[in-house]
């Protein structure tokens, strides 16, 4: 049902993995620092040990082997790296650890997919004001460059910025990721987003025209979006709320790089108008790009999406309050969700298989038909823990069934699946009590030991007779 060369994956973050916080020079990333201040985290949780990846690569390399993956998408911890966030001082110890991975992983016949950056920011480029500052853009480039240089003669398929949309709305809006702040409500996210678009861009430019020609690989950026629709498809208002809503979801990041190099005229509208309601003064609290750096148009080689649910949408502020300054009200929507579908996991994430073909859809017909790697998906269990998690089997079965149709009777150009995520790990604010993994990590182990759930099992059979039916056509 897939195609022949289609990348069967399963992915990973470095902080969610690693551990080895400090270990052999890494430098403090924001969220070392944020799991050490008190009441940040579920059960006062840390990355600190994680997986402990840093040193038992080798174990999640046999889990890679036993699913029979064919990619694999993993971040590099910025910080290991160059522990200031800068090159002048270059971690080596880090540079041999991902050396290392990328190695063992092409010995081993699977392809890395590598993110440069998943949310774990070196601490000292956040003591210099973080992704609030316009530099960030260049800092993030010179690392980026630094990263090609290093590791680009192997790592052919690159995602430079995860997620940005979390990164700017948990991080600098709610406050409950790393670097906590949300003083500045309904600006400082606006701003991050701008930043991290404009970083992504320079690093697109850099990799276009200094490495493309000799390294000839791809990059974007991962995207997050919920499939959204109206509650009630026959009313305007709700369709409207709808796409105000994606604008300032999928919209925000996917329509200057895809579409217009700009803004969706949505969101600004939307932004400007209430700033003016509220009397606030001065530019728009929405940056615009400087015809002077840069295009941001253009800038991805593939549509990297990642995707885990759905959401109806009606009008409302959602929580936001009527007069206040927050991204909230600005969008100004109410998120519904369908008794139908179910929740057997964290709170957030209803099961919702064929929102993603609808997704997959919306983005063919919205981005210029872009190739399309699935780059997250999954859903996790929240205790009693189950080995034999038929629930998430079937999940992923289904998911993968509308994938299939995706592709063959909606032509949607889906080059690549990973699931999210190859170990259960450190699930961020959720700390360990909210587990995505294809494999069970026995936490209270001093051993770390990982098991493969069911799902696992499953997917890895899925994989294998999608392979061999590849095989068996071509011969
Ligand atoms: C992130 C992952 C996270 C997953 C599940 C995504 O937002 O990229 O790091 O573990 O969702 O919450």
């Amino acid at each position: 049902m897939f195609p022949r060369d289609f990348a069967w994956g399963a992915g990973t973050a470095a902080y969610q993995i690693e551990g080895g916080w400090q270990a052999d020079g890494k430098g403090a990333s924001i969220w070392d620092t944020f799991c050490h201040e008190r009441g940040r985290v579920c059960g006062e949780q840390s990355g600190d040990v994680a997986c402990n990846s840093y040193q038992l690569w080798e174990k999640d390399l046999q889990c890679i082997r036993q699913l029979g993956l064919t990619h694999y998408r993993l971040s590099l911890s910025w910080a290991r790296l160059l522990p200031h966030g800068t090159t002048p001082h270059v971690n080596q110890k880090g540079v041999q650890y991902y050396n290392q991975v990328i190695d063992d992983l092409l010995a081993c016949g699977v392809t890395p997919m590598v993110t440069l950056y998943h949310f774990d920011l070196p601490q000292a480029l956040q003591d210099q004001g973080g992704w609030k500052c316009p530099g960030m853009a260049d800092i993030f480039d010179c690392y980026a460059k630094f990263c090609f240089q290093t590791f680009g003669d192997r790592v052919k398929l690159w995602i430079t910025i995860n997620e940005p949309y979390v990164c700017a709305k948990l991080g600098h809006e709610d406050g409950i990721h790393a670097p906590g702040l949300k003083e500045e409500a309904g600006i400082a996210a606006y701003l991050v987003g701008h930043n991290m678009l404009r970083a992504h861009a320079m690093a697109w430019h850099t990799y276009n025209s200094l490495y493309r020609a000799k390294q000839g690989g791809a990059l974007s950026l991962a995207i997050n979006s919920d499939w959204l629709e109206p509650l009630d498809a026959c009313c305007p208002e709700d369709v409207a709320a709808t796409e105000r809503y994606l604008a300032f979801t999928l919209g925000w990041f996917a329509w200057p790089v895809f579409v217009t190099g700009d803004y969706p005229e949505t969101m600004r509208s939307a932004i400007d108008a209430r700033s003016k309601k509220l009397g606030y003064e001065g530019t728009s609290r929405l940056p615009s790009f400087s015809k002077d750096e840069p295009a941001i148009l253009g800038t991805a080689d593939f549509f990297a999406l990642n995707y885990y649910t759905s959401r109806k949408v009606k009008p409302g502020e959602g929580g936001g309050g009527e007069m206040s300054l927050s991204m909230k009200s600005d969008r100004d929507v109410t998120e519904v969700l369908d008794p139908s579908w179910p929740i057997p996991g964290v709170s957030w994430l209803a099961v919702v298989p064929h929102g993603l073909r609808k997704l997959l859809k919306y983005i063919k017909d919205t981005f210029n038909d872009p190739a399309v790697y699935i780059t997250e998906n999954g859903f996790s269990q929240v205790g009693p823990l189950q080995i034999e998690d038929v629930q998430r089997s079937e999940f992923y079965r289904d998911t993968l069934m509308e994938v299939a149709r995706a592709i063959q009777e909606d032509g949607v150009k889906v080059r690549g699946y990973f699931a999210w995520s190859l170990l259960d790990n450190f699930e961020w604010a959720d700390g360990f009590s909210v587990r995505f993994g294809l494999y069970h990590v026995d936490f209270a182990d001093a051993k770390l030991s990982r098991t493969a759930y069911r799902s696992g099992r499953e997917y890895a059979q899925m994989i294998s007779k999608s392979k061999s039916k590849s095989n068996g056509e071509s011969s």
